[in-house]
């Protein structure tokens, strides 16, 4: 059986790196629900219902344990998910605000990056209550980066001016850390060290595919030698279609790379 890892796009890429990285005996399905990313400028109802849609698809394909490798869609729904499918473990990601505040913030402030839905949610403002006990945190959405991203635009002609723009009210002078709370931002890394001099950055991947192991250990559910024997490592679907043209195997392959090079 396969650890289902679900983004609206690429951008969970990054949590499953890591998850190779700390589960190296595991195989993976990671589901991209390309035919609707991105999902930070949808309704909160639509979210859920996609999401569901590509959980109920990864549990009928063998799927025993499942990460929500998207702010976005664990904001608008994981609540939701974990109650419908009770029987399996299912593993969010959200923005690290809690080590930002509590252990790099360096007595500066805390910037958090993330989609319009993850901004705007209920989840993120608890978290923030739970941990800014001296209103250090503030937060913005950067609508634009998703779809970068997904289009493979990286370069850093364009990436810096828009953020330049973007983050043109915060100065970096101010921050001690900022917090990547989307998983498509960390492909972006380079940019924001450009727009954010000395400024620590962070993201979600490591607590969320460290959270993966402790709980498929708890569960029981590591991988069998039968396991080990059957198929690749990481069978990759997009919107539903299992993905075997070279071009977007490539594409992602790319991706990986970067992701790799940038961390
Ligand atoms: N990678 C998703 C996240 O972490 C992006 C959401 C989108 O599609 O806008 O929030």
């Amino acid at each position: 059986m396969r650890v289902g890892v679900f983004d609206s796009g690429l951008g969970g890429l990054t949590v499953l790196n890591k998850a190779l990285e700390l589960l190296p005996e595991e195989k993976f399905l990671y589901y991209a629900d390309v035919d609707h990313v991105p999902y930070g400028e949808k309704t909160r109802e639509q979210v859920v219902e996609y999401v569901d849609g590509a959980v109920d698809y990864m549990i009928n394909n063998g799927c025993k344990a499942i990460v929500i490798a998207c702010n976005t869609a664990t904001s608008a729904g994981v609540q939701y998910l974990r109650e419908k499918y009770d029987f399996i473990p299912i593993i969010g990601i959200e923005p690290a605000v809690k080590p930002a505040v509590l252990y790099l913030s360096k007595g500066k402030r805390v910037l958090v990056v993330a989609t319009p839905i993850t901004v705007k949610g209920e989840k993120l403002k608890k978290l923030i209550e739970t941990y800014d006990e001296n209103n250090i945190v503030d937060t913005i959405a950067l609508s634009e980066l998703v779809n970068f991203a997904e289009k493979g635009i990286f370069d850093k002609d364009i990436i810096v001016p828009y953020l330049h723009e973007e983050l043109k009210e915060y100065n970096p002078d101010d921050y001690g850390v900022l917090v990547l709370g989307c998983t498509h931002f960390p492909f972006f890394k380079d940019s924001f060290g450009i727009v954010m001099p000395g400024v620590s950055i962070i993201d979600g991947s490591t607590g969320s595919a460290s959270y993966l192991k402790v709980r498929m250990e708890e569960e029981g559910l590591l991988a069998t030698d039968e396991d080990a024997q059957e198929g690749e490592r990481v069978i990759f679907v997009e919107s539903g279609r299992v993905v075997t043209e070279k071009y977007e195997l490539e594409k992602i392959d790319k991706l990986c790379k970067r992701w790799r090079e940038l961390n």
